[in-house]
Parts: C-alpha cells; sequence; structure tokens
C-alpha cells in the first residue's frame, strides 16, 4: 500500500461530494492514518460518517480565516500525534457576489481579498503552524482549477486566487525542499460540489468540459483522490512544486475534436 505508516491530515470536508472526502477515502485505501479538520462546528455531522469509513477518531476544528483558530488546531492535533507526513488543503472561498457577472464590474477589493486570504494564504499558514511538527519525506497537497490561467466566464477573482496558490506551492516547495517536505497541487476539472455550486451557471462548465476533453468526461473525486494519493506517497519523492492536471486532458485540448473533424 502506498501510504502504510503514515499520518495526514484532511482539511475542507463538508459533505460527502467534497472532493476531500474522495482523498480521504482514496488515502485510507492505501493505509493511510487519517485525522480531519472542519470549518466549523455545523458541518461536523458530516465529517463524523467520513471519518468513521477511514477509521479516524481525529475530528478537529478550524477556521483558516483565523490565525488563533489554525494554532490551536495543530495544538490540539499534537496531542494526538507528535509528528506527521503532511496535510491536504482542499479549501476554497469567494463571497458569492464574486462569482457572478462581469469580472470588472463585480469584483471588489474586499472579495478580492477574502478569496486569496481564505484560498491561497491559508495553505501557507497551515504549512507555517505545522513545519514543526512535519517528519522528513513529508508532502502537502492543495487544490487549484484552471481559470489560474485561462479566463472563463463567472470564476473571476478565484482564478486569481489560485493562480495566487499555484505560485503559493512553488515558493513553499522552494522554502521547504530543505526540509525534504513535498509541495504540489493538483488541477482538478470541475466536480459537483457545494464550493463549485456557488459559481453561476457550473452545471453549463461540466457539459462544456465533457464536449472538450480527450476522454469526454468529467472526473470524479474518487480520481482525484487517487492522484492525491500518488502524490503524497513516496512514489512521488521526486515530484515538488508541479501542478498536476487531473481533468480528462480538458486542459491540453484547444478545439474538441469531433464537431469538427466529422463536419
Ligand atoms: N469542485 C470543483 O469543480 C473544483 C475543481 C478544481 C478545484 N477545486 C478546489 O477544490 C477545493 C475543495 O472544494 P470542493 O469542490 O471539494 O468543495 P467543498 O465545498 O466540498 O469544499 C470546500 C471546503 O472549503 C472549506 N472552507 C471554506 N472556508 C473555510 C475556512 N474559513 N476555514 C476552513 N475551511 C474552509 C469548506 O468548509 C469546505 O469544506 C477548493 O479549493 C476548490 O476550489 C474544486
Amino acid at each position: 500500500m502506498l501510504l502504510e505508516n503514515k499520518k495526514f491530515l484532511i482539511a475542507g470536508i463538508a459533505n460527502k461530494y467534497s472532493i476531500a472526502a474522495g482523498i480521504a477515502y482514496a488515502m485510507h485505501k492505501e493505509g493511510a492514518e487519517l485525522a480531519f479538520s472542519y470549518q466549523n462546528e455545523r458541518l461536523l455531522k458530516n465529517i463524523k460518517p467520513i471519518a468513521e469509513a477511514c477509521s479516524s477518531k481525529i475530528l478537529i476544528e478550524c477556521d483558516v480565516s483565523d490565525d488563533d483558530s489554525i494554532k490551536s488546531s495543530f495544538k490540539e492535533l499534537k496531542q494526538c500525534w507528535s509528528t506527521f507526513d503532511g496535510f491536504v488543503h482542499s479549501i476554497g472561498y469567494a463571497p458569492s457576489d464574486q462569482l457572478e457577472g462581469d469580472f470588472v464590474d463585480v469584483t471588489t477589493r474586499e472579495g478580492f481579498k477574502v478569496a486569496h486570504d481564505i484560498s491561497s494564504y491559508s495553505f501557507t499558514a497551515m504549512a507555517k503552524e505545522s513545519k514543526s511538527m512535519l517528519n522528513e519525506n513529508s508532502a502537502l497537497l492543495t487544490l487549484s482549477y484552471l481559470g489560474s490561467i485561462q479566463t472563463m466566464p463567472n470564476y473571476n477573482v478565484m482564478g486569481l486566487a489560485k493562480a495566487s496558490l499555484e505560485a503559493n506551492t512553488r515558493f513553499l516547495a522552494a522554502s521547504l525542499g530543505r526540509n525534504n517536505i513535498r509541495v504540489n497541487a493538483i488541477s482538478a476539472g470541475p466536480i459537483k460540489t457545494l464550493a463549485a455550486s456557488g459559481v453561476k451557471n457550473f452545471r453549463k462548465m461540466l457539459s462544456q468540459h465533457s464536449k472538450r476533453a480527450p476522454l469526454g468526461r468529467t472526473v470524479t473525486a474518487e480520481e482525484v483522490g487517487n492522484a492525491a494519493a500518488f502524490l503524497c506517497s513516496d512514489y512521488a519523492s521526486g515530484i515538488t512544486g508541479e501542478i498536476t492536471y487531473v481533468d480528462a486532458g480538458f486542459n491540453i485540448a484547444a478545439m474538441p475534436l469531433n464537431e469538427i473533424e466529422n463536419d
């Protein structure tokens, strides 16, 4: 098993549809011991059954908009694990008024700040706070989206925040490489989750994706989870600072093949 004798914290499960849930199941299947952090009390009932299915009893509240909450969550984790082997940061947020309408018209200073704070800075903040507890050969992983490098309707300021998150991945990789800690990101194709439904007309994005992607479909949280398990394992020991696409190939195709070739 890829992750035997390794301990990982999973941050960012809101419910059973969360990408982080798919990642947790895949990492558990590969033998990892898991702990979970959740944004607030309201989500606890959704996370409990997932933690149970992964044989974990470690559930810790952590609101990444608050430094004290991040600090105390790692303190709490330390009572269970003195050291561990990495974490998955599957967290993103922008106020809903930022994810609907024309970019120039709807983007505000406050929306920009919040999107970057929660979706990018929090990855650095978690790395900073946990660094002293991370074993050699640890791996950190975050989740990005194609909006970091290409435009699309309604994704707006989240695209900028994802660009920041990808740069963040590279700078963290350079910084923590000294301690033999790897840092990577998965750029996932669109998947219907709570966060995704905050983007206006998300359903239309899913059908566009299937039309253009070489594999002719979208991806599942399980497929993202499998790639995550690999990137967090010692099989990926030579990979750091990378953005790996798990998107059925969408990002490499400029046009859908079948519509034009069959004309
Ligand atoms: N669903 C997609 O199509 C898609 C595609 C590519 C990347 N992503 C990224 O994957 C990650 C996970 O999103 P998801 O699609 O699974 O949706 P989700 O809604 O299930 O997960 C988002 C998580 O972010 C957490 N979060 C938000 N603000 C927080 C805060 N202040 N403190 C702690 N946690 C906070 C939420 O509690 C939630 O668990 C996000 O970074 C998202 O941008 C999603």
